[in-house]
């Protein structure tokens, strides 16, 4: 009988490629197939997130709730990566002796070694070290799940922004040689994937070599090489950091048709004062500058964003620059956090001066504002036509099928299964609360 492996993940899509590739690492070695039942699962992996406290707390509830699945079976193996692992180390199996692995997002890759050495000795092990770019070359051949895949570039960040805990639980940057980034997306191609996101924490901050000739590629020039790949209709990158955003990926807009419409470009804050407090590295007139020329670059171009409410210090002036950041700058959609200390970055010492009760009406008042912002850029693609990827059978409805427009929005229509995977032509005809109601145009052909 195969062995059953129950899977867990929490965080951004770096842990979601993350968790996937273990399931990739296991399943060569150990023959593990993922279940979405417990019950029969011999290893349980927990692939966590401690960017903000709430995320970090999770893992310890969640823990606690597999006690008993444990105890019915104490050959069962429990495996936590990602974040809190790399932050907690071997604090986590102190706090929690129900864990017999902790790993760290750069070592997931030694899962099979790590397995093998808990069951042997009936000890935890704790591997959460740094050692670089190792990962990528031990990782199994990439599996397509459908035609959009991610493919992560780089890893780290070493900008150091005073709130985020990142570069302390995945390590500096460093980028894939561009060689292997391209082989791995010419397997993926060749699997039937026709749209891939390359992936980093500071994507913008790709500098992959080339080859032996002591030359670096940057991530405008990886974008260029990405679409000659015979099969690879659209592209996408996630995360830019805005001073890293640089004239040659504005220019990209312009010149590489493949690229989707569509782009992550987190600002934060409105306020000069609060950016310099968190050592962001631009000014409000520096990000909009930016804004201005990539519109004029890509027109049509869906414009997303993080912003943290609550920053130590934030004041109602600085709140509002916020606000009038979002109508300048015209983002139609965005992630919105309350700031949350986190434990080792420079932004922890600081007074958390701003009221809970404010924060929270801070936060309301600007998830709104984005709430009737991305209600209207869907209400203005009804009675267009969009251009769609078909990626699977829609949650609800028989018949129907969904898949994302170059701008990322979902689109639900009828359509026969055999489209699944496919470029389509589709006219927009309803713009729901979270996605699109469309109508079949017509089926492009493979290139
Ligand atoms: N690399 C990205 C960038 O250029 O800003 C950010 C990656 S971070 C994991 C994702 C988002 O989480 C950030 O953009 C920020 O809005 C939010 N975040 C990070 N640390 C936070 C904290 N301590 N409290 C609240 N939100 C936080
Ligand atoms: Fe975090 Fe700033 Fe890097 S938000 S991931 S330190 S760009």
């Amino acid at each position: 009988m195969s062995k059953k492996l129950y899977l867990i993940s929490y965080g951004c899509q770096m842990n979601e490629y993350d968790s996937a590739k273990m399931a990739d690492v296991l399943a060569a070695s150990h023959g593990y197939q993922r279940t979405d039942n417990p019950d029969e699962a011999d290893l349980l992996l927990l692939n966590t997130c401690s960017v903000r406290e709430k995320a970090q707390e999770k893992v310890f509830s969640e823990l606690g709730r597999w006690r008993e699945w444990k105890n019915a079976d104490p050959s069962r193996v429990i495996g936590v990566g990602g974040c809190v692992a790399s932050q907690e180390g071997q604090a986590l199996t102190e706090r929690q002796p129900l864990v017999d692995i902790v790993f760290g997002p750069q070592t997931l890759h030694r899962l099979p070694e790590l397995l093998d050495s808990t069951r042997g000795t009936r000890r935890p092990v704790v591997d959460v070290s740094f050692p670089e770019i190792e990962k990528f070359d031990r990782l199994p051949e990439p599996r397509a799940e459908g035609p959009s895949a991610f493919v992560s570039v780089m890893e780290g960040c070493s900008k150091y922004c005073t709130f985020c805990v990142v570069p302390y639980t995945r390590g500096a940057e460093v980028s894939r040689p561009l060689d292997s980034v391209l082989a791995e997306i010419a397997q993926l191609a060749g699997q039937g994937v026709r749209e891939v996101t390359l992936l980093g924490q500071n994507v913008n901050a790709y500098r992959g070599a080339m080859g032996d000739s002591g030359e670096v590629c940057d991530l405008a020039l990886l974008i260029h090489h990405v679409a000659r790949i015979p099969g690879i209709e659209r592209i996408r990158y996630t995360t830019s950091h805005p001073a890293e955003f640089t004239d040659a990926l504005i220019d990209a807009f312009a010149e590489e048709p493949k690229l989707a419409s569509y782009l992550h470009l987190p600002v934060q804050s409105g306020s000069d004062r609060i950016l310099g407090m968190m050592k962001r590295g631009y000014t409000r007139a520096q990000f909009l500058d930016k804004v201005r020329r990539v519109r004029v670059a890509r027109p049509d171009l869906s414009l997303s964003t993080d912003f943290i409410v609550g920053f130590p210090t934030e004041s109602e002036d600085d709140f509002v620059q916020t606000m009038d950041l979002i109508a300048e700058a015209g983002f139609d959609c965005a992630f919105s956090f309350i700031y949350s200390p986190r434990p080792g970055t420079p932004a922890a010492n600081l007074r958390d001066s701003v009221p809970e009760a404010e924060k929270h009406r801070r936060l309301d008042i600007l998830q709104g504002r984005i709430r009737a912002l991305d209600d209207a850029f869907k209400r203005n693609l009804v009675g267009t036509t969009q251009r769609v990827l078909v990626e699977r059978p829609a949650r609800k409805g028989r018949g129907q099928l969904a898949g994302r427009t170059s701008t990322n929005r979902w689109v639900n229509f009828a359509a026969p299964d055999a489209l699944l995977g496919q470029f389509v032509e589709v006219e927009i005809t309803e713009a729901l609360s979270n996605s699109l109601r469309g109508r079949l145009r017509g089926v492009e052909q493979a290139a």
